[in-house]
Formats: structure tokens, C-alpha cells, sequence
């Protein structure tokens, strides 16, 4: 991720109409990607998005010796039999998040894993500790040194573990390990997120025995070899529900492709609470304005719950509705230092403890801001397209880490946006 490489510029109050296709699940494509090292068979995943994230991971496979086919926005071919490294350096791991989840690919590919602390972005602590008790549970030894996790097993044994709180980060990691392990695993108070299924689905059709996802209660019947896929990655939940709110945000009628409604239920009641219209099909969910956009109250919870990773952009929507909104975020502690930013545009919000007041404003309007993290860039996106005049973003490559081509989207339903070099 270079910092500081270039700048979006977006000339707001354009209504967004048309149509758009969503593309893969940023959250599951990077629980799938370490996955393909629990065979020594090669896989193939469609739909990934082509995002930074995805690019980091690949490099990290191939560090360790895979050898990879990739076409973005199409297939990446991963041969993991020339696999035999079990160390990951900080150099890799600080540009995602999504990096320890090596720690539980290589466990149940080896028994052996040295990875270093992830990085991702700031907004808590975002401990590891659940992720770690379940490897112990599973009969690793389990070792923190100079910012590595250092976790050895002879040979992983099945168990039960009761997660202290629902952690999407360490059920997945604990599926990577407990899939080839001896015996049976059951996560208790698992997380139930679309990329937690879709991680099951893509683990039973590697030959895995996993039964429960998306449910709190995951079974998984460990099995010794685990053979090569072929598998389509789910759309993804927090891109479409971004375009959703965009669509909103500019009074907009946009018509957004290939995505699952179900996995938007909770937004979908939160818009047309505000009096936006939302009307799902199959595969596709379009949004339209219908008269002034009322205030509502917003808290955030683990699926099915309003998602935390929409909390931001939904603050910039709620910063042009008809009265004062409360957003409250009950996952990450620290997840507002977009509030900053949307001031410059004229938000008028409030931060108390983690609710967060937002006061209808008749209009914001364009101005510098930066990046502090993912989301905060979709909630100064939202907020560009609402303002009157120019707003410049700083920062964008956070963006990239979690947005295929998002303003190529935008443009091609008549946004004014584009980039330009530093
Ligand atoms: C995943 O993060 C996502 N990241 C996040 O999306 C998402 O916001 C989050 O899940 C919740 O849905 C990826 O999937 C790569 P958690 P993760 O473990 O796994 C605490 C985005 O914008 N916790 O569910 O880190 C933790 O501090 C990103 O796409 C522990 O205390 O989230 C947090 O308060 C941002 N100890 C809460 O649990 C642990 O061992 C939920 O975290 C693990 C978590």
C-alpha cells in the first residue's frame, strides 16, 4: 500500500442512477485465499475481487512457496504443493488484517507457523487472544515473541471452544486449523457473518465436514486430507450496502446487480425507516428516493445485526437527514475518526462515549479531507457525493484495499469523480 499516491476529487449533489454490478466479498476472499494450503492440490476461486488485499495475499502464498495463476477480476489459480515455508514476516503482514489468518492455514497444513502481528486498519485494539485459545484448545503450543506468533503442534486434536465474545476474525482462523485436525471441533458463540458460510462452503467442497455455519454453533468433523476446488466467492455485503447508501445519500435510482439481499436485511430496515425506498429481488436490490429523509437511530451489532463495517458510511448519510441521529458502535472502540473529517464538510456531529449524535445539516459541502482508515474512505466518498462543490481525498490507498475500481462504479452512474497524482 503506497501512502499518499494520488487524490480523489469528487463534485458532489449528482443523484446516482442506473445500474451496477457488485463484485466479490473482500472479507471472504481473504479467508479463502489461505484456505488453498490445507491441500497440496491446486485450487481455483471466481469472483475474487481485484483489490489490494487480495494482491497482498497472493504475494504471501508465494512467499511461501505456492505458485499462483491470477486474472484479475476473473480466477486466481493457486498451486500450494511447492508449499513448504511456515513463516510469515512482518513485512507482509502489517499491509492487511486478514494475514493471521495464515497462522491457521499453516496449522492445519503443517502443524508449524511463525507469523507476525497483522497490521489493517486502526480502529481498537483488535486483540488476538480469542484466536490464540482456540489453537491452544486444539493442542498447539503457542508462543509471542518480538511481535511473532510462534505455534507448533505434532498433531492438532479436536475440541470444544466457547469464544468470550462473537469474533468473525477468530472463527475463521479456528475453521482453517480444526478442518484437518484429529477428532471434532465445536466453536460455541461463532460468528455467523455470509463470509463465515461461505468459508464453510468453501472448506466441505475442498472435502471437509463442517456443519453450523451461520449458526453460533459450529461442528467440524476434522478430516486427515483435504483435496482441490474449484469455487465462486460470494458478492460483497459491505460493498453493495456502500452503493446502497450512496444511492441514498444523492436522492439517487440506482439498481445494484449480483448482490444477495438477504445478507442486507439490516440496512435495508434502516433506509426505509429514513423513508428511502428499497425494493429486493433475486439478485438485486434497487434504491430510490421517496420523500425527506428522517432521522433514525442506528446500533451496531454482529450479523444479522446492523454491520459495524457500514457504521461509517451510514453516519455521513445521516449527517443530511430530517433531525438528529444517534449511531452507536458496539464493536470497535475506536471507530470514528472519520468524524473529524466529516466536520470539515460542515457534519454537525457529536461524540459521546460510542454513540455518536448527528445533527441533520441542509447541506454539507466539498472540502479537503483524509483517509484514516477503509470505511472512513466510504463514508468521505458518501459524504463527496453529497456535498455542494469540490471535496478532495487524501490517503485513497486505503480504499483500494477493500474497493474494486470504486469510482470507475460511481462515474458510470454520473458521478463527477476521478483521480489525480500527487
Ligand atoms: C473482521 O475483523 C473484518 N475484517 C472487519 O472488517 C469487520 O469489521 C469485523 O470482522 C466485524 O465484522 C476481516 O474480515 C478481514 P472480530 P476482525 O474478530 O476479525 C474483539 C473491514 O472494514 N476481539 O469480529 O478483526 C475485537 O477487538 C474490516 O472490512 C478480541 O477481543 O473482527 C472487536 O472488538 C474492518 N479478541 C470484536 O472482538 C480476539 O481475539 C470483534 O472483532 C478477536 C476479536
Amino acid at each position: 500500500m503506497m501512502p499518499g499516491k494520488d487524490k480523489m476529487l469528487i463534485t458532489g449533489g449528482k443523484p446516482l442512477m442506473g445500474e451496477i454490478s457488485v463484485s466479490g466479498g473482500k472479507n471472504t476472499a481473504v479467508a479463502v485465499i489461505p484456505a488453498t494450503l490445507l491441500t497440496d492440490e491446486p485450487s481455483t476461486i471466481e469472483n475474487l475481487p481485484d483489490i489490494d488485499d487480495v494482491q497482498a495475499l497472493i504475494e504471501i502464498l508465494q512467499y511461501l512457496g505456492a505458485k499462483t495463476e491470477y486474472v484479475p477480476g476473473h480466477h486466481l489459480k493457486v498451486y500450494p504443493q511447492g508449499v513448504n515455508g511456515h513463516q510469515v514476516p512482518f513485512e507482509f503482514t502489517k499491509r492487511l488484517r486478514a494475514s493471521y489468518y495464515l497462522l491457521g492455514a499453516l496449522l492445519g497444513r503443517g502443524g508449524h507457523a511463525e507469523v507476525a502481528y497483522p497490521g489493517g486498519c486502526d480502529i481498537g485494539s483488535r486483540p488476538i487472544d480469542q484466536h490464540l485459545k482456540g489453537f491452544s484448545a486444539l493442542g498447539a503450543a503457542i508462543e509471542e515473541r518480538g511481535g511473532i506468533v510462534y505455534a507448533k503442534a505434532g498433531m492438532l486434536q479436536g475440541a470444544d471452544i466457547f469464544f468470550d465474545m462473537v469474533t468473525v476474525g477468530a472463527t475463521i482462523n479456528v475453521m482453517l486449523a480444526a478442518a484437518r485436525a484429529t477428532g471434532n471441533t465445536i466453536i460455541y458463540n461463532a460468528a455467523k457473518e455470509p463470509h463465515i458460510v461461505d468459508l464453510a462452503n468453501f472448506l466441505n467442497s475442498m472435502g471437509a465436514r463442517i456443519k453450523g455455519a451461520g449458526t453460533d454453533v459450529i461442528r467440524i468433523s476434522g478430516r486427515q486430507e483435504l483435496h482441490g476446488t474449484t469455487y465462486t466467492v460470494i458478492p460483497d455485503q459491505i460493498e453493495t450496502g456502500t452503493l446502497m447508501i450512496a444511492a441514498a445519500a444523492t436522492r439517487g435510482d440506482v439498481t445494484i446487480r449480483g448482490c444477495i439481499p438477504t445478507h442486507m436485511e439490516s440496512l435495508t430496515a434502516k433506509l426505509l425507516e429514513m423513508g428511502v425506498r428499497v425494493t429486493e429481488n433475486d439478485d438485486s436490490i434497487r434504491v430510490r428516493p421517496q420523500y425527506e429523509q428522517r432521522a433514525v437511530n442506528v446500533k451496531t451489532q454482529v450479523y444479522p445485526g446492523f454491520p459495524t463495517d457500514l457504521q461509517q458510511p451510514m453516519t455521513a448519510l445521516l449527517c443530511g437527514a430530517n433531525g438528529t441521529s444517534t449511531v452507536c458502535e458496539t464493536i470497535f472502540e475506536q471507530r470514528f475518526k472519520h468524524l473529524d473529517e466529516l466536520r470539515r464538510m460542515g457534519a454537525h456531529i457529536k461524540l459521546v462515549d460510542r454513540t455518536v449524535l448527528v445533527e441533520g445539516v441542509h447541506e454539507l459541502y466539498g472540502a479537503p479531507v483524509v483517509v484514516t482508515d477503509l470505511r472512513a474512505g466510504a463514508a468521505l466518498i458518501v459524504a463527496g457525493l453529497m456535498a455542494k462543490g469540490l471535496t478532495e481525498i487524501y490517503e485513497t490507498s486505503y480504499i483500494d484495499r477493500g474497493y474494486e475500481r470504486i469510482e470507475a462504479k460511481l462515474r458510470s452512474l454520473g458521478a463527477d469523480i476521478r483521480r489525480e497524482k500527487l
